[in-house]
C-alpha cells in the first residue's frame, strides 16, 4: 500500500467543502472485487442506482452518470444543448460559475455575464430579478440557456433556483435552465421537475460522499428535445446512447463500477436518513458554525441571511491576515485542511466544509481546531465560537437520526 511520508498521526480532519469525508461503509462498499460489467450482476446495480439516484434530484427524468469529476458533467450539459455561438446567460455567484463560464468561451457559446458588481456579487447569490429584466429585453430570444451555480462552493452561499425558475417564466422566455448543484445535492433542498431544471450538473465528492470521480446531468424533456438538434461537437458526452443503454442498467463504455458500488451504499445511506433529516442535519451544523463564526468576532462570507449554505461557511478573516496563512497553522498544528479561498477571495478567507457525514461532534472539533488556529496566528478574538456552538447545538434538542436500511 502507498503510504506518503508525510502523512500525520491519527485520523485526517477533511474539512474542505468537497471531497467530504468518505464513511467507513462506503469504503467498504467499494472494496467489493470490480464485476464484469456486461454482466448480469452489473445490470441489477445499475437499475438500482440509476433509480436511486431520481429521488436524490427529485425526478422522474433519466439521470445520466458519468466516469468523471464535475467538470465534465458541466461539458456534458452544455455540449448537449447547445450549438456554436450561442448566446447564454450566466450569473456571477463566484469563481464556480467564473469557471463554468470560461468553459463555455472555450466550447464556442457567447456566454453573457450577469452579477453584482465586486465581490459584492460573491456575497449575495443569485438576483432573480435581474436576470428576468436581462431576459425581458431580449425580445427575439436570442438567450439560448440561463446557467446558474446552485451552492457556489467558493463562497457559501445557495441561491434560490425556484425565484430563478420563476423569474424565467415570468417574462415567458424559451431559454433552458441549467443548474450547477454539484456541492448542493444531498445537503440542501434540491428540486430538479418540481422548479423546471432543464439540465442540472452535480457530482459525487460532496453532499454524497463519495471519492471523486462520477458526476452527473439530470436532464428535462426539452432538454432532451435540444439535444436532437443542438450542434456543439460531443461524442464520450453524448446523452443518447447512455440513455438508450441505461434502460437495462448498462453504459456504452467501461463505467466506474466500484464507484457505483459506493453511490449504492451512499443512497442507502441518505434514503436511510431520510432527504429531509439529512437537509435539516446540514442546517443545523450551519447554523452553530455561523454562531461561532459570529462569536469570534468575524464575518460570514455570505451577507444574506436568506441564502446561507448550509454545505459550507465562508469565513472572512480580518483586514490584513492573510487567511491562507490561518489555514497553513490549522493544519500544520491539527491535521485539518479547510478550504482556500478562491479567485477574488484568494486570502481573504477560508471556508469551513459542514457537510456529507459531518455531524456534531465532528463540527466542534472543526470548529476547536479553528478556533486554536485563529488564537495561534495572532487573531484577537471576540469570544468562544466553541462555546457559543455548543450552546446552540444543545440548545436544539434534536436527536440524531438512525439510518433505516431501505435496500
Ligand atoms: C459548485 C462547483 N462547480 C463545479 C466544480 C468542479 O467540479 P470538479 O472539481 O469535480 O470537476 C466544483 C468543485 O468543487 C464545485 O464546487
Amino acid at each position: 500500500m502507498l503510504t506518503l511520508d508525510f502523512h500525520p498521526a491519527g485520523r485526517h480532519f477533511l474539512q474542505i467543502p468537497g471531497p467530504s469525508p468518505v464513511p467507513d461503509r462506503i469504503l467498504r462498499a467499494m472494496s467489493y472485487p470490480t464485476i464484469d460489467h456486461r454482466g448480469p450482476e452489473f445490470g441489477a446495480l445499475g437499475l438500482k442506482v440509476l433509480s436511486g439516484i431520481q429521488k436524490i434530484f427529485k425526478t422522474s427524468q433519466p439521470v445520466i452518470i458519468y466516469p468523471a469529476s464535475g467538470t465534465g458533467a458541466w461539458e456534458a450539459a452544455l455540449s448537449n444543448t447547445l450549438s456554436p455561438g450561442d448566446h447564454v446567460l450566466m450569473y456571477e455567484t463566484g469563481h464556480f460559475a467564473t469557471l463554468w463560464k470560461k468553459m463555455a468561451e472555450a466550447l464556442g457559446l457567447k456566454p453573457e455575464f450577469l452579477g453584482l458588481p465586486g465581490i459584492e456579487g460573491w456575497r449575495r447569490g443569485v438576483q432573480a430579478d435581474m436576470i428576468a429584466e436581462r431576459l425581458r429585453a431580449d425580445t427575439g430570444h436570442s438567450i439560448k440557456a440561463v446557467c446558474v451555480v446552485h451552492n457556489e462552493t467558493s463562497t457559501g452561499v445557495t441561491s434560490n433556483i425556484a425565484a430563478v425558475r420563476k423569474a424565467i417564466d415570468s417574462v415567458g422566455h424559451p431559454a433552458l435552465l441549467l443548474v450547477d448543484t454539484i456541492s448542493g445535492l444531498a445537503c440542501a433542498d434540491y428540486r430538479h421537475d418540481e422548479w423546471g431544471v432543464d439540465v442540472t450538473v452535480s457530482g459525487s465528492q460532496k453532499g454524497l460522499m463519495l471519492p471523486p470521480g462520477i458526476s452527473f446531468n439530470a436532464v428535462s424533456k426539452k432538454a432532451i428535445e435540444a439535444s436532437k438538434t443542438a450542434k456543439l461537437p460531443r461524442a464520450f458526452w453524448d446523452w443518447t446512447e447512455i440513455i438508450e443503454m441505461n434502460k437495462v442498467g448498462y453504459w456504452p463504455y467501461t463505467p466506474n463500477t466500484n464507484l457505483l458500488y459506493g453511490l449504492h451504499e451512499a443512497l442507502d445511506m441518505i434514503l436511510g436518513e431520510g432527504l429531509d433529516n439529512v437537509f435539516a442535519r446540514h442546517q443545523r451544523l450551519a447554523a452553530a458554525c455561523r454562531t461561532a463564526v459570529d462569536t469570534w468576532g468575524l464575518e460570514v462570507q455570505c451577507k444574506d441571511a436568506a441564502v446561507y449554505s448550509p454545505v459550507l461557511t465562508g469565513v472572512m478573516t480580518p483586514e490584513g491576515v492573510d487567511a491562507d496563512a490561518v489555514r497553513k497553522v490549522i493544519y500544520e498544528r491539527f491535521n485539518m485542511s479547510l478550504g482556500t479561498g478562491l479567485g477574488k477571495m484568494k486570502g481573504r478567507m477560508f471556508r469551513i466544509g459542514h457537510l456529507g457525514e459531518a455531524n456534531e461532534l465532528t463540527l466542534m472539533a472543526t470548529l476547536a481546531g479553528c478556533e486554536m488556529g485563529l488564537k495561534l496566528a495572532g487573531i484577537k478574538l471576540a469570544g468562544s465560537g466553541v462555546a457559543a456552538a455548543m450552546e446552540n447545538l444543545s440548545a436544539s434538542g434534536q436527536e440524531t437520526p438512525r439510518l433505516q436500511r431501505v435496500s
